[in-house]
C-alpha cells in the first residue's frame, strides 16, 4: 500500500488504512468520531485491526499510550463544559500516561473537561491528604481514588454509587462490591484489584539450576543467596531479593503475607480476635529480620514499590515482592528485562496451616460528596471501570480487572498470560488487611502494626517482644470499638 486505495468514501479509506498497521487505534478513533462513526463501528473497525496487528505481532511495542481503549458506548454527551478533577496515582508513576490518555479519550467523547491531580505515592500518606481534604468538605477535587481498606473511613464522604451506576457494579467481582459497600451505600466503584506477587528472573533461575521458582520461603532464601553469590562478582549492587519494609500501609501487606503463609493468622480476625502473637508469626517476621543484610539490602526497610522496582527493573535482583502493576514495567519495549521475567504466588512458610498468601489490595474510585459536577464525575466513573477501560489497563499496564470476564478475554490470555493464570488469587483467594473488623480505626491499627514490624526489621526490638507490644496495642484499639 502506498497510501492509495480505490475507496472513494472517507469511511472505506480508513477502514483500508486501519488494516495497513500504519494508524494508531488513537487516531483510528479519533478520525472515526469525526466522520461521525458510532461507538460500535468505530469498534468493529478497531477489532479489525487489532486482529491483523495480532497476527502479525502480539507485542504492542511502539504503540501509542491508550492504544487499545474503546471507547464504551452510552456515555452521556449532554454535560459539554463540566470540569471533572480526578486524584489518581501519583505524579512520577509509570501508569500516569496511560491515566492520562484515557481522561483525553474520555474528554473528546464526552466534552467534559478532566484534570489529572495525582496523589501522595504511600496510602497511608495519602489517606492523611484525604483526611483533611474530605474533612475540611473541599470541593476542589470531584473523584478520589480509595484504597480497598478504606470504604469504612470516608464512606461518610462518598456519594453512593448504587443510585446511578448499580448496573455496572453488578458486572465487578462481588466480594469487593461488598466490600465496598458502607450501610447499603456503595462507596466507590472497583477499579482494579491487586494482590502480593513473586517476581523472578527465569534467565538466572536456568543459569544458577534451579528448575521451578521458590515454593517455600527456606527455597527463596536458597536460591536468592546463590544467585546474588554469583552475581555480585560483577555487580555490587546485585541483591537476591527485595520487598517493601519501609513503616507504611506496604509494610503492613508484606507481613501479613509472611505470618499468614506460615499459618500465623490475620493480624485481627473476622470475629476481633488479635493473631499476632504466636510461635508462627513471630518465626515469620524473624526470618524476615534475617533476609536484611543478607539476600535483601540494609536498606530494604526503608523501600516501597518504585524502590523495588528501582531496584529490579534493571537488573540488580534476582527475586522482587510487588503488586501486577510491575510486570508491564519490566516489560516496556525499552527494558533489559523483556522476556525474562517470571510471576508466580509468593512462597509459604513450612509447619502446620502453611499456604501460599497474597495480601488483597487495589483501588476503587469514589465520588466525593462535595463535588460540584457530581453528574459528570460519575459519568467519569463509569467509563474509567467499564469493562472496556479495565480490559485495556489490563493489557497495557498489567492492572488486575474486577471483572471475571476480562480475565478470559484471548487479547488479555495473550498480552497477560500471568493475570490468567493466577485468575484465582483475584478472584477471591487473597488474604484480606482487617480493614472491616476494625472499620473506621483501620488506619490506626495499621500504623501499630507496621511501625513495629519495621522496629523488628531494623534489629530495635526481636520480633517476640514486638509481636507483644502489637498485641496489647491491637487489643486496646479493638476495646475501642468494643470487642
Ligand atoms: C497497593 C495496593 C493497596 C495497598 C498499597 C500499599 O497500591 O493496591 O491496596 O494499600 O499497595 O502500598
Amino acid at each position: 500500500m502506498h497510501g492509495h486505495d480505490s475507496s472513494s468514501s472517507p469511511v472505506g479509506r480508513l477502514v483500508a488504512e486501519s488494516l495497513t498497521g500504519h494508524l494508531s487505534r488513537r487516531e483510528i478513533m479519533k478520525r472515526g468520531i469525526a466522520l461521525g462513526l458510532s461507538g460500535p463501528v468505530i469498534g468493529m473497525i478497531l477489532s479489525a485491526q487489532q486482529r491483523s496487528a495480532l497476527a502479525q505481532d502480539a507485542t504492542p511495542a511502539g504503540q501509542e499510550v491508550g492504544w487499545s481503549i474503546v471507547v464504551p458506548e452510552g456515555l452521556r454527551t449532554d454535560l459539554p463544559g463540566a470540569r471533572v478533577r480526578a486524584v489518581l496515582t501519583s505524579s512520577a508513576h509509570p501508569d500516569r500516561p496511560w491515566q492520562e490518555a484515557a481522561m483525553r479519550i474520555f474528554s473528546e467523547a464526552t466534552g467534559i473537561t478532566t484534570e489529572f491531580v495525582p496523589g501522595e505515592e504511600s496510602a497511608t500518606d495519602r489517606l492523611a491528604i484525604y483526611n483533611q481534604q474530605l474533612g475540611a468538605q473541599s470541593s476542589d477535587n470531584d473523584i478520589y481514588q480509595i484504597d480497598v481498606i478504606w470504604p469504612g473511613i470516608v464512606a461518610q464522604h462518598a456519594v453512593d454509587l448504587n443510585q446511578s451506576l448499580a448496573d455496572l457494579a453488578a458486572l465487578h467481582f462481588p466480594a469487593i462490591v461488598e466490600n465496598n459497600s458502607v450501610d447499603g451505600a456503595l462507596v466507590g466503584m472497583p477499579w482494579y484489584t491487586d494482590a502480593g506477587l513473586l517476581y523472578y528472573r527465569s534467565d538466572l533461575l536456568e543459569e544458577y539450576g534451579f528448575e521451578n521458582p521458590p515454593e517455600t520461603w527456606d527455597e527463596l532464601q536458597e536460591q536468592a543467596q546463590a544467585i546474588q553469590d554469583g552475581e555480585s562478582a560483577d555487580n555490587a549492587s546485585f541483591r537476591g531479593f527485595v520487598w517493601q519494609g519501609n513503616a507504611y500501609e506496604g509494610l503492613t501487606c508484606n507481613a501479613l503475607e509472611w505470618q499468614f503463609s506460615s499459618g500465623g493468622g490475620r493480624i485481627i480476625e473476622p470475629d476481633g480476635t488479635v493473631t499476632v502473637n504466636n510461635p508462627q508469626a513471630i518465626a515469620a517476621f524473624d526470618r524476615a529480620r534475617n533476609w536484611v543484610e543478607t539476600i535483601s539490602p540494609e536498606d530494604v526497610t526503608t523501600f516501597n514499590e518504585p524502590s523495588s522496582l528501582n531496584a529490579f527493573a534493571p537488573g540488580n535482583a534476582a527475586f522482587m515482592r510487588n503488586w501486577p502493576y510491575a510486570y508491564s514495567v519490566t516489560q516496556a519495549p525499552d527494558s533489559p528485562l523483556v522476556g525474562m521475567v517470571g510471576v508466580t504466588q509468593l512462597p509459604m512458610g513450612d509447619g502446620e496451616g502453611a499456604t501460599h498468601a497474597a495480601t488483597l489490595g487495589g483501588w476503587q474510585l469514589m465520588v466525593s460528596n462535595y463535588s460540584q459536577n457530581q453528574e459528570a464525575a460519575i459519568e467519569f466513573v463509569k467509563y474509567l471501570c467499564s469493562p472496556e477501560l479495565e480490559k485495556a489497563f489490563t493489557i497495557e499496564r498489567s492492572h488486575s480487572p474486577t471483572i471475571s470476564a476480562v480475565y478470559d478475554d484471548p487479547e488479555v490470555i495473550e498480552l497477560q498470560e500471568f493475570l490468567a493464570r493466577l485468575k484465582p488469587v483475584f478472584e477471591g483467594g487473597a488474604v484480606a488487611r482487617p480493614s472491616t473488623v476494625t472499620a473506621d480505626l483501620y488506619n490506626s491499627a495499621s500504623i501499630a502494626y507496621h511501625t513495629r514490624v519495621n522496629q523488628i526489621l531494623t534489629g530495635q526490638i526481636d520480633g517476640a517482644a514486638g509481636a507483644a507490644e502489637i498485641e496489647a496495642e491491637l487489643q486496646d484499639i479493638m476495646a475501642e470499638l468494643g470487642y
